[in-house]
C-alpha cells in the first residue's frame, strides 16, 4: 500500500533575500492511507505552511512531494487541481463557504469541478449531509447556520468526491468545545471508514483524537509520536459515471454560465452600472443609424418625387443668392427655345407667387405655381380628381388652377365637389377644375395651387420674366452631358451666365455620399463608445476578480482548475456586454417607438444589420476586456487567494 503522501527534504522559504524567512526546514514526511495524523506545535511554527503543501495548494520552495504515488514537481496547475480536487478536501477553521449558495449548492461544488451528473451530484450531496445530521438545513446559506453546522457542511463538502484524504487546518478553532467534539468525533468515523485525516491544531487535547502526533517547531519536526494501531480500509470512493469530454465541457459551460448569472444578480447595481457604457454606446449607434437611414431615404423619397431626370433652371449663381431677385433675364422664350433641343422631353416654365386665397367665407396663405402643361408629368404629380389644364388653356391664358391635397382638405372640409368652384387668388377669381393627388412634398405647410404660367404672368405678378424653368431630360443622354448644353444653350441666348440648374440626380447622389461619410463618422463614435464601455467592464471585471479573490481561492481548493476560473470570469464578462447589448438595442426601440408616437415626422428606420453589428460588437468587445481580468484570476494562486480576506 503506498503513501497517500510523501514529502522529502521539503523547504518552504518566504520573501527575498535579507528578509527573507525559512518557515519549513528539510521537512520528511510519510503518511499512510488511512492514518489519523495531528500535526501540532505552536503558532508560527509552520504547521499551516506544511499543511497547504501537503494539500498542494502551495508549491514547496525545494523538495520532494508526492501524493499518492504521483510525483507533482512536473503537474501542470490545471493538473494538479484535477489531482486536489480528487484526491482531497479541506476543512478550514473559518470554514471557508460560499455565502451567496446555499449548503446543498456548496456541497456540490466540487462534485461540479470534477465533472459529475448534476442528478449524482445533489443526490450524494444531500445522502452526506444528511448523514452529518443537516437534514432539513440544506437550502440554508451559511448565514443562517451555527458554527458547527457551518463546518459540517464543509466537511460534507471535503467529502463530496470522496475525500480520500482529509486535510482539516484547525477544524475546532472557531467552535464551542460541544461543537468541538461532534466536529473531532465525525473526523473518527470516517477514520473508522477508512479516510485518512490530517489534522492540524495547536490544542492537545484535539491532538488526542489522532493515532500519531507530530509535533513541529520553527519549521522543524520535533517528535512524531504513535499513539494507536488503525487498519488500512478501502474509503467508499465515489463511483462517478465517466462523462465524454464534450458533456464534461457542456456541463462546465453551463455550471460557469449560472455562476456568472449569480454573481451579475448578486451585485445588481454594480451590474447595471457596468453595462451602462455598453448600453448607452449600443442604443446611441443604433437609433443615430436608424435616423440616419430614415431621414436619407425620406430625403430621398423627396427627391424621386421631384423626378430624377430633370434639371431646374433658376436665376442667380446657386441656392440662397439674394441677388436673384433681381435679375429678371430668364423668360418663356428661353422654355420654347430648349423645348426645341432633341435631348429635352418636356418643359415648363414656372412663375409662381404667394398670395392669399379667399372661398366663400374662408381664406389663407398659399403658393401659386404657374406652369406649362407638362410639369405634372415632369414632377411626376398625378390628379386624385378632375383634369389638367391643357396646352391650348396654358395658351389662351385661362384662369383654371388645380389645388393640392391639403388644400382641398382646408377649404372644403365637409369633402364637398370643389370642381367649378371659384376660388379668389389677390382677389383675382380662378375656377377649380381639379385636385392633386397627395405627394410626398405635401409634408410642407404651404398650400399650393397650379395654374397655367400665362395666367400667373399675366394676371398675377405682371412681369415678363419667369421664376424658373424645369426641364425633363430623354433618357438617352446622361444628365450631366444635358446639363452642360442647356447651360451652354442659355448662356448664348442670355449672353452671359446669370443662372444655375439644379439636376436632382446629382443631388440624389450628393445625398448619398453625404450619409455614406455621416455612417462612417458615426461608426467611429460607436466604435468609441464601446471601447469606453468595454474599458468600464475591464475595470470592473478587475476590481470583481480583487473583491472576489477569496472565492477564487476556496473554488482552487475545492478542485477548480485555472481554466474553469478564467471560464468563469470570462464568461461572466460576455454576460454583462450581451445583456447591456440587448438593453441597448430594446432602449434604441423604445426611443424608435416614443419617436414615432411624438414627433412622427422624424424618421427612424431601423434595419437589422444594426442590430447585428451591435450585438457582436458588445460580444467582441466582452471577450476583449474580460480576457485580462479573467486571466489574472486564473493565475492567482491558490493559498494567495485563499488566504485574502
Ligand atoms: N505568505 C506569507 N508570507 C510571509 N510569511 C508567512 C506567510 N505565511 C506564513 N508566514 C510565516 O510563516 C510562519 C509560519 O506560519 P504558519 O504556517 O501559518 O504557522 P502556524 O499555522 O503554525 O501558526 C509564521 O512566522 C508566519 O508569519
Ligand atoms: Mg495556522
Amino acid at each position: 500500500m503506498p503513501n497517500i503522501i510523501e514529502v522529502h527534504n521539503i523547504n518552504k522559504i518566504y520573501g527575498q533575500g535579507e528578509n527573507s524567512i525559512r518557515v519549513l526546514k528539510d521537512v520528511s514526511l510519510k503518511i499512510k492511507r488511512g492514518d489519523f495524523v495531528a500535526i501540532t506545535g505552536q503558532s508560527g511554527s509552520g504547521k499551516s505552511t506544511l499543511m497547504n503543501i501537503l494539500g498542494c495548494l502551495d508549491k514547496p520552495s525545494s523538495g520532494y512531494y508526492a501524493i499518492d504515488g504521483h510525483d507533482t514537481k512536473n503537474l501542470s496547475p490545471n493538473a494538479l487541481a484535477k489531482l486536489r480536487g480528487e484526491k482531497i478536501g479541506f476543512i478550514f477553521q473559518r470554514y471557508n463557504l460560499m455565502n451567496a449558495l446555499s449548503a446543498l449548492d456548496n456541497v456540490c461544488l466540487p462534485a461540479i469541478y470534477a465533472g459529475i451528473s448534476p442528478f449524482q451530484r445533489k443526490h450524494r450531496a444531500q445522502e452526506i449531509l444528511e448523514t452529518l445530521g443537516l437534514k432539513g438545513k440544506i437550502k440554508n446559506k451559511p448565514t443562517e447556520l451555527s458554527g458547527g453546522q457551518q463546518q459540517r457542511v464543509s466537511i460534507a463538502r471535503a467529502l463530496m468526491n470522496g475525500g480520500e484524504a482529509i486535510l482539516a487546518d484547525e477544524p475546532t478553532g472557531a467552535l464551542d468545545s460541544k461543537s468541538g467534539v461532534n466536529v473531532m468525533q465525525i473526523l473518527l468515523d470516517l477514520h473508522a471508514k477508512g479516510h485518512t485525516i490530517i489534522v492540524v491544531t495547536h490544542d492537545p487535547h484535539v491532538a488526542s483524537y489522532a493515532k500519531r502526533v507530530i509535533e513541529i517547531k520553527d519549521g522543524q519536526i520535533l517528535s512524531d509520536t504513535r499513539n494507536g494501531e488503525f487498519k488500512t480500509i478501502e474509503a467508499e470512493i465515489l463511483k462517478k459515471n465517466k462523462r465524454t469530454p464534450f458533456l464534461y465541457q457542456r456541463d462546465q459551460l453551463i455550471e460557469s454560465l449560472k455562476m456568472s448569472v449569480q454573481a451579475i444578480y448578486a451585485h445588481k447595481l454594480r451590474s447595471i452600472l457596468t453595462m451602462l457604457g455598453i448600453i448607452i454606446g449600443i442604443a446611441s449607434v443604433i437609433s443615430v443609424v436608424a435616423l440616419g437611414n430614415g431621414s436619407q431615404a425620406q430625403i430621398l423619397e423627396n427627391i424621386t418625387a421631384m423626378g430624377t431626370s430633370t434639371i431646374d433652371i433658376r436665376p442667380g449663381k446657386g441656392f440662397g443668392d439674394r441677388t436673384a431677385r433681381t435679375i429678371k433675364t430668364l423668360v418663356v422664350d428661353d422654355a420654347n427655345a430648349l423645348a426645341s433641343q432633341s435631348y429635352i422631353e418636356s418643359v415648363s416654365p414656372i412663375s409662381s407667387s404667394s398670395g392669399n386665397v379667399i372661398y366663400k367665407n374662408l381664406s389663407s396663405k398659399a403658393l401659386l405655381l404657374g406652369t406649362g402643361e407638362h410639369y405634372f408629368d415632369v414632377r411626376g404629380l398625378t390628379m386624385a380628381v378632375g383634369r389638367l389644364y391643357t396646352k391650348e388653356e396654358v395658351l389662351n391664358g385661362d384662369p383654371l388652377i388645380v389645388i393640392d391635397k391639403p388644400m382641398y382638405d382646408e377649404f372644403f372640409p365637409n369633402g364637398e365637389n370643389p370642381i367649378g368652384e371659384l376660388i379668389l387668388f389677390n382677389r383675382q377669381p380662378l375656377t377649380i377644375i381639379g385636385i392633386a393627388a397627395k405627394s410626398a412634398r405635401d409634408n410642407s405647410d404651404t398650400l399650393r395651387i397650379y395654374a397655367p404660367y400665362t395666367v400667373v404672368m399675366n394676371r398675377i405678378t405682371g412681369s415678363r420674366n419667369i421664376t424658373s424653368i424645369t426641364v425633363k431630360i430623354t433618357d438617352d443622354i446622361p444628365p450631366a452631358m444635358a446639363e452642360k448644353n442647356l447651360t451652354s444653350l442659355i448662356t448664348s441666348r442670355h449672353g452671359t451666365k446669370d443662372f444655375y440648374t439644379l439636376n436632382f440626380d446629382s443631388i440624389r447622389q450628393n445625398v448619398k455620399a453625404a450619409s455614406a461619410t455621416m455612417t462612417l463618422l458615426i461608426s467611429g463614435i460607436a466604435f468609441i463608445s464601446l471601447v469606453v464601455g468595454g474599458i468600464g467592464v475591464m475595470n470592473i471585471m478587475l476590481v470583481s476578480v480583487t473583491e472576489r479573490t477569496k472565492e477564487i481561492g476556496i473554488r482552487m481548493a475545492i478542485g477548480a482548475r485555472p481554466y474553469n476560473i478564467l471560464q468563469q470570469f470570462l464568461i461572466e464578462a460576455i454576460l454583462i456586454c450581451i445583456i447591456g447589448g440587448v438593453i441597448g438595442v430594446g432602449l434604441a426601440y423604445g426611443i424608435g417607438l416614443i419617436m414615432e408616437k411624438f414627433a412622427p415626422d422624424v424618421a427612424m428606420l431601423f434595419s437589422m444589420n444594426s442590430v447585428i453589428l451591435a450585438m457582436t460588437c458588445s460580444t467582441v468587445v466582452g471577450v476583449l476586456f474580460g480576457f485580462m481580468p479573467a486571466r489574472n484570476a486564473a493565475l492567482l494562486n491558490p493559498i494567495d487567494a485563499l488566504s485574502r480576506e
